[in-house]
This record gives C-alpha cells, structure tokens and sequence, in this order.
C-alpha cells in the first residue's frame, strides 16, 4: 500500500494526515526562515526538492514579492510539499528531506535585517553584523588610506584597552599573528614547538613558516586541548615553544608546568584565535604577558570579533611590540607618513608586509563597540544547545567551560559520525569538521607520531551549527535532525 503525505509550508495542515505527524511536520517545514515576517525575494532549493524519490508535488503559493510572516494559527501558508512512498515512514523521509532543501529567502521588514536573509542552520559558522560596518568602510575608501594607518591605531588602542593590556599590535590575519609572534620569540631553524594535532593547520603552518619542527602532543579528550602533562610528555631538547590552542574558545591553563617551561627557556605563544573575550581566571585571554605568554588572536571572517581579515598579537614587553611592529611592516621603521615626506627610508631588520588594512581595522572598531552583544549571545546559544542535547543517546558534548569563555563553535562526540554527518548534511543542516588532524596531513607526515587519543577523537567529533544570527528555533531544529539522524 502506498501512503501519501501532505504538508503546508506555513500552517499545520492537519486534513489529510495523522494529527500528530501533522503537526510536527508543520514546525519541520516553517523553519527558521518564517521566524520574520518581510517580503519574500526567492526561492532555494525547489528544483532540488522536486528532484528528489518520493517528491510527487511541491506547490509555492508565495511568490517573489509578496509579504510573509511568521507561522502561526490563522491559516497563513507558503507552500505545499506532496511526498508518497511504500510506508508512511517513506513518505516522511522524503518529507524532510525535501522540507530541509527548500528554502524561502526572505528581506525581513522587521528590525533585524542586516543579518537577512538569516543564515541559520544551514551555515556552519557565519559572520555576524551590526549595521555600521559597510559605513565605516565606506569612510576609509572615501578616505584613500587603505594600508596601515590611524584607523589601525585606533584599533590596537581599543583592543588593548578591551584586554586590558599596555599594547596589541594589529597584523593582517591570525595566521600572520603566530608567524610574527614565533618570530618576535625567536623561533627558528632546529627549534621545535609543541603544538596539539587538533587544531586549523594555520597554528602548524606558522610553525613550519619560521623554520621550525612542529612537535605534536596530545589532547585531553573531554576538552580537545593541550595538558600540563600532554606538553610535559611531548618535549624534547630541542623544544623552544610550546603553542596551546584555545579550542573553541576555552582557555588552557599551563600554570602547574609554567616553572619547567620557564626554567628550560620555552616561551609559550597562544594561539587564541577562536578565544577572543574569554577568560582566564580572572583575566581575559591575552593578558597574560607579564606572566611570559604570547597572544595570538584571529579576526576572520567567522571568528567572534570580525575585522573581515585580520588578527593581533598581544606582546609581552614594549621591546616586543616594537620588533612585532618591524617585522609586519618589511622591517621598516618609518610611518607611511614619514615615508612621504622624506626622499628615503631604513629597512633596519628583516620582515615581513602583515599589516591590518584600514578596511579591515574599520570593521573591527564597528563590531568592538558592540561586543558585549556577542559575549551574551555566543554564551547564550551554547547553552541552549547544552539544554537541548541533554538526553540524546549516543550525543555528547564537549564542554567549553561556557561561564568564562564566548563559545566559537558548538562541538559534540558522535561515535559513527560519518553517517550521522552525512545525514545531517542531507536535511541541509551545515555540520562541519574541525579539524581533521595535523599529524596525518601528507604535509607533515615528517613530524607523525601517533596518537591515538587525537586519532579517535578526530573520527568523533562534529560543529553543529553556530553563529550568533541563530535562534532558539534554530537549534532546535539541528538538535530535532540530529535526534533522528543518530537514531534514524
Ligand atoms: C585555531 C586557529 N588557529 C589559527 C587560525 C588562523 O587565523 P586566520 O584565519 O585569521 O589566519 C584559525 C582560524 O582560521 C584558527 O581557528
């Protein structure tokens, strides 16, 4: 016997259903999108639903132009997807399957709509905005200065007194940040850096860009960073730096082995990039200079304080900021304003051209204005994930230490992922990866050793969506998919 199932885009369309697949399928097919009530600009994904086994009908009553709104009883409908199969359970599949595909675009008319239309679940991470960047770039194009200038100042003063630091030194990326702070600590040809498997190939990359042999240690399991003791273990003689990754935001505490490090002569060069506003104890992350660590942060395009591109170092002395800021700038002291008005210039040191375009700076100053919003936001939405995941067999996740962190990412341990990944992909819910190991890319298979607790937890983990456009809705709506993915 075949079964036929219909749903309403937009109404719990009850008729010709079970009342209570009809009623979980009309929350299934609204989504996040009709959370705003605007016009509707598009449709994505029809052509794909129509494609799919299964699909006998998808009807658009909304078309481009017309005004939608949020769900809700009075009988206001978008749409209509038809599916049919041999069982009920068919038929809901191919349901969902097609729901999560289609996808009205709307302009919301209500305030929110710099971040329209909402990414929501089907990104992985995205940039978030406040509504003031594009002026702010527009100021610095009318303006003419686009390489390093005073609006990068204004940045690096702004940073530091967010951290509450003497000095940041701006640099064009997060990657750029490592590679200048290795060099700025001395870090060269014959040295090895201890540096955890788990982490963006950038923190492995920077190493290898100064010459340097990356040293990979092992992670504790529940955290995904670095220990005291997996450090301890992993050095060698020729150690020279240790390189913590503050995965997803956590920061890593290092003080039980800080005296053996120091008495060895080891600096300790943080990469932070996904830890910008955390903190540690009773500081934020960064401002742990006087105690011998080197910050790194990133502000790309996803991370909780965007610039677009950019990143920074946190120095530990003013001598230090001084050699960062020749090294970003082709070892020359001279501003660009000096520069003009004189017929020559020094190149005193080697370096490197890393500075933090005004552009960029200019949208990092936009977004700093307003970053208490992402420090409730970001904490806010992990834990509605953490209360959403209670209780899903087979689902677990990885803590990070949310009361003093601003969460980057939202990671749980899946022990078939693969599938379960998959799954999710095909709802069009934007699980990711992060990160495939280190040690295993042909690119450092010189440096492999195994490790076997990275190994596993690399085959296990997934990011679910999360990024601060997303509601309570939204995860929701990944939490219900994961639901029937981990126990389709
Ligand atoms: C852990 C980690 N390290 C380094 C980087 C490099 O930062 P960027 O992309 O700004 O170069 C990133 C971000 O991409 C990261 O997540």
């Amino acid at each position: 016997m075949r079964a036929l199932i219909a749903l309403t885009l937009g109404e719990p369309f009850g008729e010709h259903l079970a009342p209570t697949r009809a009623a979980h399928a009309a929350l299934e097919l609204i989504g996040s999108p009709l959370t705003v009530k605007g016009e509707l600009i598009a449709w994505e994904g029809v052509a794909e639903a129509r494609a799919l086994a299964g699909i006998t009908d998808v009807e658009l009553y909304a078309q481009p132009g017309d005004l939608v709104r949020p769900h809700d009883q009075s009988g206001h409908k978008i749409g209509l997807v038809v599916a049919a199969g041999a069982t009920a359970a068919d038929a809901s599949a191919a349901l969902d399957a097609a729901t999560a595909l289609i996808r009205p675009v709307i302009r919301p008319t209500e305030e929110d709509s710099v971040n329209s239309p909402r990414p929501a679940v089907r990104r992985n991470a995205s940039p978030y905005l406040y509504g003031g960047e594009a002026a702010a770039v527009a100021q610095v194009l009318e303006s003419g200065q686009y390489g390093h200038s005073d609006v990068t100042e204004k940045f690096e003063r702004e940073v530091a007194a967010y951290l509450d630091v003497p000095e940041v030194v701006a640099v064009e990326s997060g990657t750029a940040a490592l590679h200048m702070a290795l060099l700025a600590a001395g870090i060269g040809n014959g040295d090895e850096v201890v540096v955890p498997s788990l982490t963006f190939a950038a923190s492995v990359q920077a190493i290898v860009a100064v010459g340097a042999r990356p040293r990979f240690a092992e992670i504790d399991p529940d955290t995904l960073c670095v220990t005291g003791a997996s450090v301890l273990e992993a050095l060698t003689p020729d150690t020279r730096a240790v390189m913590p990754v503050l995965y997803g935001g956590r920061a890593v505490d290092l003080t039980d082995v800080a005296p053996v490090l120091a008495g060895r002569g080891i600096t300790v060069v943080e990469d932070a990039a996904q830890a910008f506003g955390s903190w540690h104890g009773d500081r934020k992350v960064g401002a742990f200079g006087a105690s011998g660590t080197l910050t790194c942060f990133s502000f790309g395009p996803i991370k909780n304080l965007t610039c677009g591109q950019g990143g920074a170092v946190v120095p530990r002395t003013a001598q230090e900021a001084e050699t960062i800021r020749l090294l970003r700038m082709l070892g020359i002291r001279q501003s660009q304003a000096d520069r003009i008005r004189s017929t020559t210039y020094s190149v005193d040191t080697f370096g490197l051209r890393y500075p933090l375009s005004a552009l960029n700076a200019a949208i990092g100053l936009t977004q700093l204005a307003r970053f208490e919003e992402i420090e409730a936001k970001r904490p806010h939405l992990w834990r509605t994930y953490r209360d959403a995941l209670a209780g899903i067999d087979g689902v677990a996740l990885v803590d990070v230490d949310v009361e003093r962190s601003v969460p980057f990412n939202c990671v749980v341990r899946v022990p078939n992922r693969d599938p379960v990944f998959a799954d999710l992909q095909s709802r069009g819910i934007g699980a990711g990866v992060h990160y495939p190991p280190n040690h295993l890319q042909a690119a450092f298979a010189p440096w492999h050793r195994p490790l076997p607790v990275t190994e596993q937890t690399a085959e296990e983990i997934m990011s679910l969506p999360f990024h601060p456009a997303m509601t309570e809705q939204d995860v929701g709506a990944v939490v219900d998919a994961l639901r029937k993915a981990v126990a389709p």
